[in-house]
């Protein structure tokens, strides 16, 4: 090799490295420190090096992830060390069951046993070999001991390195990860749209789209697919020392792999039954479908002591969260009546437990909906709860059918008032057309009282019902007016419960202007456009007065909901009641200003590094909710640069304009935090 093709290799050499860790800054980190445009340079100058000298392309340089020619099949893999499944528990009982064994196998005492609790992710396990810190193989886990050679395709996998970073860590000669490739929820959806337009068979779930996405010849469709890998465990390794289960997960962080953040190193059971508690209280937010989370004992040793039975460690167990679908009947189908007269069909449901809870009745949304779905009375359905979402119908198991199941039809007079049902033009929903419907009287008053709404507490459906079948009111405003003798006349009412009830009516009479407006039950204006009408226009009065053009001149109000607003204070019903509702002592209040003066408002501000208690997405909108503004480069402009660790150039080059730097902890004191 001549003196410049040295030089020539140890560039090309120098913008790998510096090519995978801003990959890893990026994919991994979700905090790059460098910006797109400089991004591209590096890799644009690699892309030309290797095309002039071919002979410098290794498998592992970032300009080999866009996919290979197609394969004719897969060659398999022998795993040196078997990919295991896990035990499940179904219950908290289940978990201390296993927690019970594990006590008894170890034979330590019970302040000896650790374990770490992380996600269980739904999507494929897959191993990755790095030999002296390149990736040499990728495989899927098949049967646990033998599984595909998916090198190529798993390469395209941003979050995939393809050389462990060695600035954190010494790098292995061996070492084995294990992990799962996982197509994130809100990916999955938006891939499922593009198919339905160019008319390709849906995927039925993250789980199915990433595994088909991986499991595929040609490796340039895997590249063109969303998919990420979190690593989770290790196999074989060689040329190191590691202790744990943590200080593997923090090992393989170290060097460039993607481990999930939910993650905790417990030190008994209470924490692990607190770590389950909290995951399944965020896992609706969460980007990526879990079903349960992993407990593993934490400590080598004793994990290799307690060992295995039949294919799974006696060490870990999935502890899964409840089902979120359940198949049952379909009794019934009726309609419900909204308090906007919308007539939805619901499914009567022969009751069973969803993710926790008993259902029995499921929204069928609307005719049209029904009709896709083909939902029949007495038909088979696979029903669904997702967090407080109101359970629907995902489908109809169809092969379940006998021939005996019925066709709904909308009803041609509400069921209630009998009023007639219409369909409007370009409308999904059927609406009630009489204006004194009880029903979406009903509704409207439940709407009323409600938490986001006025929040009366204690006043449930059932009441409110019995109150309008009393006629003790009419509408919202009577409640005010409501004596202790009237609630006494509901069924099973007592002293207590009475007193209790006017004194939440009470409490309600000083809302704030958001939950008035909202609680008035305008059509088409939830919680959030209540918000933005209440800052927007201060009062109730000054809202009552304005026409549909100011209306639509405030960002978020299109005309449509222009048209609801202006016609709801038109209208000389609501207006009556308006005007009861002062009588009955309700305050009108005024948009509270907040006069408090922001240390952010109108200052740039510059990122760099990676953060500890934010994301960098998350220190933005922090910065633009608080008036400021996030720019992406260092200039005299720039008022504040915040430091994090390991920051890039930026750094320096605040210091050389002499602007003001500051790190994670005064952030936070400039925040409020
Ligand atoms: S550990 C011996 N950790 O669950 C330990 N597995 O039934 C075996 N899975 O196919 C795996 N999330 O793909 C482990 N945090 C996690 C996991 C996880 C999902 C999957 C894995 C495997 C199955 C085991």
């Amino acid at each position: 090799m001549s003196k410049d093709e040295g030089d020539i290799k140890k560039r090309i050499e120098k913008l790998k490295d510096q090519i995978n860790y801003h990959n890893y800054r990026y994919y991994v980190l979700d905090s790059p420190e460098i910006s797109d445009a400089e991004y591209d340079r590096l890799f644009d100058e690699l892309v030309e090096l290797e095309k002039k000298h071919p002979k410098f392309v290794t498998p592992d340089s970032p300009t080999q992830r866009v996919g290979a020619p197609p394969l004719t099949e897969f060659k398999t893999v022998p795993h040196s060390i078997p990919m295991l499944s896990l035990n499940k528990a179904l219950t908290g009982d289940e978990f201390l069951d296993f927690h019970r064994r594990v006590k008894e196998l170890s034979g330590v005492s019970e302040k000896k046993i650790e374990y770490t609790a992380e996600l269980k992710f739904d999507g494929l396990a897959v191993e990755l070999v790095y030999r002296n810190g390149k990736l040499a193989q990728g495989s899927t886990r098949g049967d646990g001991f033998i599984g595909e050679d998916i090198t190529l395709n798993l390469k395209t996998i941003k979050t995939i390195p393809l050389r462990l970073l060695k600035r954190k860590a010494k790098v292995p000669d061996l070492l084995e990860v294990r992990g799962e490739v996982i197509m994130s929820k809100s990916e999955f959806e938006k891939l499922n749209r593009e198919r339905e337009k160019k008319e390709e068979p849906l995927f039925a779930n993250p789980r199915n789209a990433a595994a088909g996405s991986v499991r595929q010849l040609d490796s340039k469709i895997t590249a063109s697919r969303p998919l990420y890998m979190y690593a989770y465990g290790i196999g074989r390794f060689e040329g190191i020392k590691l202790n744990s289960h943590s200080e593997a997960l923090q090992y393989l962080k170290d060097l460039g792999l993607n481990v999930n953040p939910h993650q905790k190193l417990c030190k008994n059971t209470l924490e692990v039954i607190e770590f389950y508690q909290n995951i399944l209280k965020i896992r609706e937010k969460l980007d990526c479908e879990i079903d349960g989370i992993v407990v593993k004992m934490n400590d080598f040793k004793l994990q290799e002591k307690i060992g295995e039975l039949s294919r799974s460690p006696r060490w870990a167990v999935a502890w899964k969260f409840p089902a979120q679908q359940q198949t049952t009947v379909v009794e019934d189908i009726r309609v419900n009546i909204g308090r906007t007269g919308a007539v939805t069909p619901v499914a009567i449901l022969r009751a069973v437990r969803v993710g926790g809870v008993v259902v029995s009745r499921a929204t069928l949304h609307n005719e049209d909906e029904m009709r896709k779905k083909d939902v029949r009375i007495k038909d088979t359905v696979l029903v669904q709860r997702a967090g407080d979402v109101i359970p629907e119908v995902v489908k109809v198991i169809t092969s379940k059918r006998t021939g005996k199941e019925k066709v709904f039809k909308m009803p041609e007079r509400c069921p209630v008032c009998g009023s007639k049902v219409e369909r409007l033009l370009g409308e999904a929903v059927h609406r009630c057309t009489g204006i004194a419907c009880p029903a979406q009287i009903k509704e409207n008053m439940y709407h009323f009282v409600s938490k986001g709404a006025m929040n009366v507490d204690g006043l449930g459906f059932k009441l409110l019902e019995q109150m309008l079948d009393k006629e003790l009111i009419k509408d919202p405003a009577d409640l005010y007016f409501l004596k202790k003798e009237d609630i006494m006349k509901m069924d099973r009412m007592g002293d207590k419960l009475a007193e209790n009830i006017l004194g939440a009516i009470k409490k309600s009479k000083k809302p704030d202007l958001p939950h008035l407006i909202y609680a008035l039950g305008i059509r088409n204006v939830g919680e959030h456009l209540a918000t933005i009408l209440a800052k927007e226009f201060n009062s109730i009065n000054n809202l009552k007065n304005k026409t549909k053009e100011k209306l639509t001149a405030v960002r978020e109000i299109g005309p449509i909901v222009a048209e609801s607003i202006y016609n709801f204070f038109h209208d000389e019903k609501n207006l009556k009641v308006l005007e009861k509702l002062k009588k009955g002592g309700l305050k009108f209040p005024k948009m509270k200003v907040e006069v408090k003066k922001n240390p952010l408002s109108k200052k740039t501000f510059v990122l760099t590094g990676a953060l500890e208690s934010f994301t960098r997405d998350e220190a933005k909108k922090i910065i633009e909710d608080m008036g400021g503004r996030v720019s992406s480069s260092v200039s005299k402009n720039t008022d504040f640069v915040l430091v994090g660790k390991e920051p890039g150039s930026k750094l320096d080059k605040a210091k050389s304009l002499k602007v003001k730097t500051i790190d994670e902890n005064e952030f936070k004191k400039l925040i409020g935090k």
